[in-house]
């Protein structure tokens, strides 16, 4: 816990891993804004109790696909608090299927969210952090980035390209104090993971070491580190939240 009133952005805030980041973050001290891209009610709900609790959670909506939806949104979150501290680049979609069922559309909704939109809020969220001479980038990426995955060549490669995108972009703004690294979840408990059945799921946790799917709040914690003092000295790097799957 870092005592702040340093403003924190997270896409996608309102529910999943990050609903955990934005009910973390809150609880660490930041003004938190979230976007959601539907549900307001549950994006209320959250902002709601988090105020119950002295916590300050404001929600947005936005669509990270489209530039002047994400460029509308941070211009008002700067009219309203004048910074941006720390930019979590959570939103993400799966459309799955393989290779040769996989039709365009299915690739360029996937690419457009999950990598065109983290670039998109990056590029947004330069110019203040820049002349600011600090902040926080924190891209969310998985471990299918890392190793790949049947079915998923338009997902593993949004996510592969995010950790481009962390490197390149933490050599571009170290100079400004600007710190860019990135998460990569192995099999969190959440929507996107629900559609699998029991077989896959026992399946899965059986490959981990740790034996068993992580909760969404254990991918916060990490988030948390990338965003407190105590990650000064660190960027462009890629940590695997996965109970050890990946090593
Ligand atoms: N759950 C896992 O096991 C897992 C593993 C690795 C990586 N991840 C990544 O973590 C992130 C969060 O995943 P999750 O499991 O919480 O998923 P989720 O489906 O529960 O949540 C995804 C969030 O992204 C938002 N979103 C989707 N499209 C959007 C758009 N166009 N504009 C704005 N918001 C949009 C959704 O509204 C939702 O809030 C994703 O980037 C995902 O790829 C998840």
């Amino acid at each position: 816990m870092e005592s702040t009133s340093k403003v924190a952005l997270i896409t996608g805030g309102s529910r999943g891993i990050g609903e955990a980041i934005v009910r973390r973050l809150a609880h660490d001290g930041y003004i938190v804004y979230g976007t959601y891209n539907s549900n307001p009610e549950k994006a209320a709900a959250i902002a709601n109790e988090l105020k119950v609790e002295g916590k300050i959670a404001h929600f947005k909506k936005m669509d990270i696909s489209s530039f002047e939806s994400i460029q509308q949104g941070i211009d008002e979150i700067l009219a309203e608090s004048g910074r941006i501290d720390v930019l979590v680049n959570n939103a993400g979609i799966t459309k799955d299927t393989l290779l040769m069922r996989m039709t365009e559309q299915d690739w360029d909704d996937v690419l457009n969210t999950n990598l065109k939109g983290a670039f998109l809020c990056c590029k947004a969220v330069a110019r203040p952090m820049m002349s600011q001479r600090s902040g926080r980038i924190i891209n969310i990426s998985s471990i299918v980035g890392l190793r790949g995955n049947a079915g998923q060549v338009n997902y593993s490669s949004s996510k592969a390209g995010m950790v481009g995108l962390t490197k390149s972009l933490a050599q571009e703004l170290a100079s400004r104090n600007i710190l860019v690294n990135c998460i990569a979840p192995g099999y969190i408990e959440t929507d996107m993971t629900d559609k699998l059945n029991e077989d896959q799921r026992k399946a899965f946790s059986e490959k981990i070491p740790l034996k068993r799917a992580a909760k969404p709040e254990e991918v916060a914690s990490v988030v948390a580190f990338f965003a407190h003092s105590d990650s000064s000295y660190v960027t462009g790097q890629v940590i695997a939240v996965d109970g050890g799957l990946a090593m």
